[in-house]
């Protein structure tokens, strides 16, 4: 039988350019030394341009939910009243990690797929009897693959005097975002999403507001105190000892993100969203949640009824070498998550779909993957004709 590539189409870890997987085997330097303050000097350089940010851009060792920590700890006290939004499992973890830590949490929960209820943030932040300290949501929550109002949250949040504080993590270099633009008080990303890194490094961006909110900022942090973190940036360091090797990889990585180009990077991706939207719909199947603000990076897709979503994950990466993604929490076994996040090119994009619909037609679904196939090609072929 012939030799497939295997394919990780899961919304983070991607897979790895050649590139970045040639930088990773580099040997060892000294983390304190001026090379790596050349490697991290260009990072954060090349980061700024992925954040659209003229502030610093500090990276962590850690995974991205270090990120939202450090969020926190740094820039709230115990006891202050927050407002976090929650949309889906991310939404949820923001809101665990706030009240962990001692924060007044007050969790205005929507629907998991729909899109958060900007009218609705609003009343709450209008009713509030004191005022709140800051606004917390997921940019992209990737458990139900929907992207929320940024722009319009972030307003309002600085309209009612509290600080924005946006997790990003799968939605950066994948999704369309402007931190100084969007005046987004703190905003965090991972590594292992559309930078197409490993996991293992999380970023943070504040702005002028969110620094000053750090100076009176009491919560604990030690390991994730940002102002040691950026005052080590200042020297050419970290404050402990760095993933040397994932920054040699992010260099790598932002090399190639920015040879391309932040716009073009979204507007790939919200291509091959559609794509995959067109050749999903072609099959018949059902997408979850709302579509009109559906994510640029990874598609729900409900499960057809009488199927069993384990099993069209573990039969499609064994038979197709393809690894798609399941659903999470209380979304587990009723969908399944088909990503298009980092390394993604049509190629691929068609590839995962046709692996989907085989599958489904070997379990008994009966489906037409050419067609599909066909379907997901036209958001190509109408986009050259917008192009040219
Ligand atoms: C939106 C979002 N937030 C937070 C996280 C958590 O990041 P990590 O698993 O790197 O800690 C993820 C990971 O999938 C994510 O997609």
């Amino acid at each position: 039988m012939e030799e497939l590539e295997p394919l990780l189409m899961i919304p983070g870890p991607t897979d790895l350019p050649d590139k970045v997987r040639e930088a990773l085997a580099r040997p060892m330097i000294n983390h304190r030394g001026a090379e790596f303050a050349d490697v991290l000097g260009r990072c954060t350089e090349g980061l700024r341009q992925v954040f659209v940010t003229e502030q610093d851009v500090l990276t962590l060792t850690s995974s991205g939910t270090g990120g939202m920590e450090a969020a926190v700890a740094n820039t709230l006290s115990p006891g202050d009243r927050v407002l976090a939004l929650s949309a889906g499992n991310f939404g949820e973890r923001m809101a665990k990690i706030a009240r962990a830590f001692g924060a007044e949490v007050q969790q205005l929960d929507f629907e998991w797929g729909a899109a958060i209820d900007v009218g609705a943030v609003q009343r709450a932040l209008r009713a509030a009897d004191k005022p709140f300290r800051a606004v917390l949501w997921t940019h992209n929550e990737t458990s139900t693959a929907i992207t929320h109002d940024t722009p319009e949250l972030c307003r309002l949040a600085q309209e009612h005097g509290a600080l924005s504080v946006v997790d990003c993590i799968s939605g950066m270099a994948g999704s369309e975002f402007h931190t100084d633009e969007w005046s987004v008080d703190v905003v965090i990303a991972g590594s292992q999403k559309g930078l197409m890194l490993p996991p293992g490094l999380a970023f943070i961006s504040l702005s002028d507001r969110a620094w000053e909110a750090t100076a009176g900022a009491t919560m604990p942090r030690f390991y994730f105190d940002l102002v040691a973190a950026r005052e080590s940036l200042a020297k050419g360091q970290t404050p402990y000892t760095p993933a040397v090797s994932l920054f040699f990889a992010l260099e790598a990585a932002l090399e190639i993100v920015l040879a391309e180009g932040m716009e073009a990077v979204w507007r790939r991706h919200r291509l091959m969203g559609e794509a995959v939207r067109r050749g999903v719909r072609a099959l018949g199947l059902e997408l979850f949640g709302d579509v009109s603000h559906a994510s640029a990076v990874v598609t729900a897709v409900r499960m057809p009824e009488g199927l069993d979503a384990k099993e069209l994950l573990t039969r499609c990466a064994e038979r197709e070498q393809v690894t798609i993604a399941r659903g999470q929490g209380k979304l587990g076994g009723k969908i399944f998550r088909l990503a298009h996040l980092g390394m993604v090119n049509e190629a691929r994009v068609l590839r995962m779909l046709e692996a989907t619909a085989r599958t489904l037609d070997r379990m008994g679904y009966s489906c037409n993957p050419p067609e599909a196939l066909e379907a997901a090609r036209t958001a190509w072929v109408e986009d050259d004709e917008v192009v040219s």
